[in-house]
């Protein structure tokens, strides 16, 4: 894919993000460049990107792809989401399944769109600046795999549109992942 020549908007997040996947299938990579194109397409960001489902394992963290991942994580060892790629302020490293909004996503595989996070309970506050959240569950051939996470400073950032648009822009991704 060429640089962009001019700022995206969120017009262009869905076409790009197409053009993007059709030209490269490794898994980190994509999730380097989404996260990119999501923080730049949409206003009002203060993060954007992935955390991922890990086995739980004393072992040193290595390079994994998302399908070999699936394929050694089996849903009844209970794991953890840890920090993907992202655009952002450092945040938190682990979150566990059913702790704060990730968390939640993950365990229950159902989007979750938080107009206020302070209302939300157990909301983890990576940067105190955020006020509003939206999390993507990315479940491929019924695997847990990770989530997608933006945090935005404002309040009621995230409409059920710009939910829909991003939830086809996971599956886009999803679409792009072997078969395990
Ligand atoms: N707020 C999230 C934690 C991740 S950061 O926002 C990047 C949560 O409650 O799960």
């Amino acid at each position: 894919m060429s640089a962009p020549i001019h700022r995206l908007t969120p017009d262009d997040l869905l076409s790009a993000a197409t053009g993007l996947l059709a030209t490269e299938r490794d898994p980190l990579a994509n999730m380097a460049n989404l996260s990119a194109l999501i923080f730049e397409a949409l206003p009002d960001l203060n993060w954007a990107g992935f955390y991922l489902y890990r086995p739980q394992t004393t072992a040193p963290a290595t390079l994994f792809t998302l399908a070999q991942v699936a394929s050694s994580s089996p849903q009844a060892a209970q794991g953890e989401l840890v920090l993907g790629p992202f655009q952002g302020r450092v945040a938190c490293t682990r979150i566990a399944l059913g702790k704060g909004v990730c968390g939640t996503a993950a365990e229950t595989r159902t989007t979750q769109r938080v107009p206020d996070v302070h209302e939300f309970p157990g909301h983890i506050a990576c940067d105190v600046a955020s006020a509003s959240e939206l999390v993507i569950p990315l479940v491929a051939h019924g695997q847990l795999l990770g989530v997608l996470d933006l945090d935005s400073p404002l309040k009621n950032r995230f409409s059920v549109q710009e939910q829909q648009l991003l939830e086809e822009l996971v599956s886009a991704f999803l679409a792009t992942l072997p078969a395990v």
